[in-house]
């Protein structure tokens, strides 16, 4: 998604916000502007990197104290130098930085057409500013009423940042439906799509919630709503540390995210279980538990990598808390007007916090009255303060676009909600529940251990970084890992990839099968061995070559596959967790051999906050 960075303080404002930029590269982007007040009002913008914009202002006098940024995630207008933000109105007096939709811009736009205005880009950003300045000359009001009132009358989803050069010490932003937030620091302002590019220079921000506008000049910050009512700053302290944003020696943010898992794993886990004692705290799951505990059935909306969180969690929560479990693609849910009862509880599942699918699936949930429970990465993000309660995953800020270390860290957090409801409700024996307890305590070694397959895996990736297609077979617990070692791999290699249940295997797609098609069959010793062993002797009667992800020490399989890679052996309702992690390996080495964008493949972004 677009990235948005605005500085307003001592400092040379330019150097704030190119900086902070790069810091949101990783969100995914076609192309980078900034605006700044030197000499009166001046935009540069070009498609392209963040990299070629800078390039381009070396040559220019820059001593602006205020300034915008953005990088843009084109949805209206092609990526081009015209149609990055940020965009001027049309006396050239002010101009914004849009991250969002304008629903009904086609329709202020013909308004301001018929007025006699013209336009430079094809966006709907252009017409919110043009749109912005005309009420401002007619109402002859200020540059922050004239966005209130604007935006009174626009339909979708924004986080905008306007400056006016009437207003050389004033900026104002307003959100719905996209993230913005504020920091604070000495006698500076600085407001981003995320807190990134703010943690090096504050830990006090505000998050803005939908219909705020922040009324920025030079040391003091205002709060009011589109509809004039005024607010009081919740000022937060950041728990975000510098090094947390940086590569730390890494070749890639998802390298180091991979390799960070054991940490982030035993930080999910921190502070709310104790083996030993069997202690087991959610301290965000307290006043709605009962709801959770008594649902009837509890719905699962999510999206992506996330979306296969949620099925690894149908198969656990069903096991142990026996109640019925449904995992939706947000994207569907919010359109087809699902049947919601009394009562349904609704889990939300977003490492951003910010998707806006699963954002909308959740408010329509909320709006047919179910309580609603967000397992989200990122603190203060929208779909988080949006929950009822619920479960931060603290596995830190993942930068890479492709999910890892936060799948694991939602997991882990996902067993620990079943499991702390299995027990509430009698449905698991407490010998079974310390057991689980004691075994999710050892997955940070084992995901440790699994992580030295490194080389091997490498190895293995050589051989196969110019296959054209791929296939990821699992059974139970095993199947949502192979729908995510697929989405690993066709999402940064940009190989085709598909994860099925090994057993579907025989209702068309082992047609696939030949001696040119790798097969990532997972088959861990778990309940349904002796069912994938036939699938991988399937696969091998038909000459598909086959990467077999086992248990350390099986003797059987690896009689049949081409390539073995042993991963540590653990509880089969935990096991995700650890066959995973191969799976990221994999699909992180073929696609640098493939010399790929990593951490920011081509078409994707990190945080989907449009639908
Ligand atoms: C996963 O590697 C992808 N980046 C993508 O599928 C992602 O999981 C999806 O967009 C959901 O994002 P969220 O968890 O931030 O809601
Ligand atoms: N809708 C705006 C455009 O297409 C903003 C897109 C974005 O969020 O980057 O320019």
């Amino acid at each position: 998604m677009c990235g948005i960075v605005a500085y307003l303080g001592h400092r040379k404002a330019h150097e704030v916000v190119i900086k902070g930029l790069k810091r949101l590269e990783y969100r995914g982007y076609d192309s980078a502007g900034i605006a700044l007040l030197n000499n009166g009002l001046n935009i540069y913008k070009k498609k392209g990197k963040v990299s070629d914009l800078e390039a381009t202002l070396k040559e220019e006098e820059l001593n602006s104290h205020i300034g915008i940024g953005h990088t843009r995630w084109a949805t209206h207008g092609e990526p081009n130098d015209v149609n990055a933000h940020p965009h001027y109105s049309a006396t050239e007096s002010l101009a914004i930085i849009h991250n969002g939709i304008i629903e009904n811009y086609s329709s202020l736009k013909q308004e301001l057409i018929n007025k006699g205005y013209t336009f430079r880009s094809d966006t709907d950003s252009e017409v919110l500013i043009q749109f912005i300045e005309d009420i401002q000359i007619n109402n002859d009001c200020t540059i922050d009423e004239a966005v209130r009132l604007a935006l009174t009358k626009v339909v979708g989803a924004y986080a905008i940042v306007v400056m006016s050069k009437n207003d050389p010490d004033t900026l104002i932003a307003a959100r719905k439906g996209s993230p913005l937030v504020v920091g604070i620091g000495k006698d500076e302002f600085f407001l981003a799509s995320d807190a990134t590019p703010i943690v090096e220079y504050t830990n006090e921000v505000v998050y803005l919630n939908d219909y705020e506008i922040a009324i920025i000049n030079k040391n003091e910050l205002q709060l009011k709503n589109t509809e004039d009512i005024p607010s009081t700053p919740y000022i937060q302290t950041l728990d975000l540390e510098l090094e947390a944003i940086e590569k730390g020696g890494y070749e890639h943010f998802m390298l180091k995210e991979i390799f960070e898992q054991p940490k982030s794993i035993m930080d999910c886990m921190r502070g709310r279980l104790n083996a030993n004692s069997g202690r087991l705290v959610l301290g965000g799951i307290r006043e709605y538990a009962n709801k959770l505990i008594n649902a009837d059935r509890i719905i699962i909306v999510a999206c992506g990598t996330s979306w296969h969180a949620g099925l690894v969690a149908e198969y656990f929560i069903e096991e142990f808390c026996r109640i019925p479990v449904e995992v939706e693609y947000a994207s569907e849910f919010r359109y087809r007007n699902p049947v919601i009862n009394e009562g349904d509880v609704v889990i939300a599942i977003s490492q951003s916090g910010e998707t806006a699918d699963t954002l909308a699936a959740m408010e329509l949930a909320k709006s047919k009255g179910a309580i609603i429970f967000g397992v989200c990465n990122v603190v203060g993000s929208s779909i988080a303060r949006a929950s009822h309660e619920g479960a931060y995953t603290h596995a830190g800020p993942e930068i890479g676009v492709a999910s890892t270390k936060a799948f694991t860290a939602q997991l882990t957090v996902l067993n620990m909600i079943a499991l702390r409801v299995a027990h509430k409700k009698g449905t698991i024996t407490e010998s079974r529940y310390r057991e689980l307890l004691v075994e999710l305590e050892t997955i940070p070694s084992k995901v440790e251990k699994a992580l030295k397959l490194d080389d091997q895996i490498k190895e293995i990736s050589e051989v196969f970084k110019d296959a054209r297609n791929f296939l990821y077979l699992g059974r139970g617990y095993n199947f949502p890992v192979a729908l995510e070692g697929a989405l690993k791999l066709k999402e940064i290699s940009y190989i085709h990839a598909e994860g099925y249940p090994a057993a579907e295997m025989k209702h068309g797609p082992i047609a696939l099968i030949d001696e040119e098609m790798p097969v990532v069959c997972i088959a861990t010793r778990d309940s349904s061995y002796d069912k994938i062993v036939s699938n991988v002797q399937e696969v091998k009667a038909r000459k598909g070559k086959i990467i077999a992800v086992v248990t350390e020490g099986d003797a059987l399989i690896p009689q049949m596959a081409d390539y073995v890679i042993e991963v540590p052996k653990t509880d089969e309702a935990l096991m995700p967790m650890v066959s995973v992690i191969p799976l990221q390996l994999l699909s992180y080495h073929i696609a640098v051999m493939r010399n790929c964008n990593v951490d920011q493949p081509r078409n994707l972004a990190k945080s989907v906050t449009v639908e």
